[in-house]
């Protein structure tokens, strides 16, 4: 059985007394659910949202890292830092932290292996862009942006979940169909089992993200190989991330 995740990426929003507030009703609100419930506010919200939810099923996650132990990058964060207010787990390669800030595969390959070797559990984004898919190309470019976690050690994988996101579907309101969904995730653990292993293809948690709505999240996450979501705008409302976790 694989853990079945939803996990809300705040991106750049909600002030701290906002985050307060969020905090409260989804914690007030969460199902009793097999699913692990993610929330990942902004970084200098991280450490009173830890302590928010000492009491609840919610946990925390960063939403990005630096590879480096300490030093001179002015403005980073480090993963001891994260560990050290109680943060088990951190996105990395968010289609925005590359389109927007750059990081590519050698960078990511840095932040996977630095956060896995302190104990930090990794959301692995990644995702094909629209010309990718017209021109056919989406299944190469996944197996490509894929190569930096082919590339762990094996005990590493039951520290690694996938995201696939979809860079066309991320905030425009036009999802992957279910089928679009399950076909890039069946895709997925195929190039797994080729350059791992089929054990860890069928164990590793693979989420799909990309505007899930309370409205098409049930569908897509009955797709077989689809075990949850990474939800961006619909995890700043509390009914609407609550419905999506429901919906799991
Ligand atoms: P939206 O749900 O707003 O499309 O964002 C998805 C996302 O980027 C989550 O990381």
């Amino acid at each position: 059985m694989r853990s079945k995740i939803v996990a809300g990426n705040w991106k750049m929003n909600k002030t701290m007394a906002q985050t307060e507030t969020l905090l409260g009703e989804l914690a007030a609100k969460v199902p009793d659910t097999d699913a692990e419930v993610i929330v990942a506010p902004t970084f200098v919200n991280l450490a009173a949202a830890v302590n928010q939810l000492e009491a609840s099923v919610i946990q925390v996650s960063a939403q990005n890292m630096h590879y480096a132990e300490n030093g001179a990058f002015t403005g980073e964060i480090s993963a001891d830092m994260l560990l050290d207010i109680g943060i088990g787990t951190v996105i990395l390669g968010h289609s925005e932290r590359r389109s927007l800030f750059g990081e590519d595969s050698a960078l990511l390959s840095k932040k996977v292996h630095t956060a896995i070797e302190k104990g930090l559990r990794v959301i692995f984004c990644f995702g094909e862009e629209l010309e990718d898919r017209k021109s056919g190309n989406h299944f190469k470019v996944v197996e490509e942006q894929l190569k930096v976690v082919f590339d762990l050690p094996l005990a590493s994988w039951k520290h690694i979940v996938l995201a696939y996101e979809p860079v066309w579907a991320i905030g425009t309101g036009e999802t992957a169909s279910p089928d679009q969904a399950q076909e890039m995730h069946a895709f997925i653990r195929k190039a797994i089992t080729s350059s791992v292993n089929k054990e860890v293809a069928d164990k590793v948690t693979i989420l799909y993200g990309g505007s899930v709505k309370p409205n098409n999240a049930q569908e897509i996450f009955s797709k077989p190989d689809v075990d949850g979501g990474l939800i961006g705008g619909a995890s700043l409302k509390c009914d609407d991330f609550m419905a999506i976790v429901k919906a799991l």
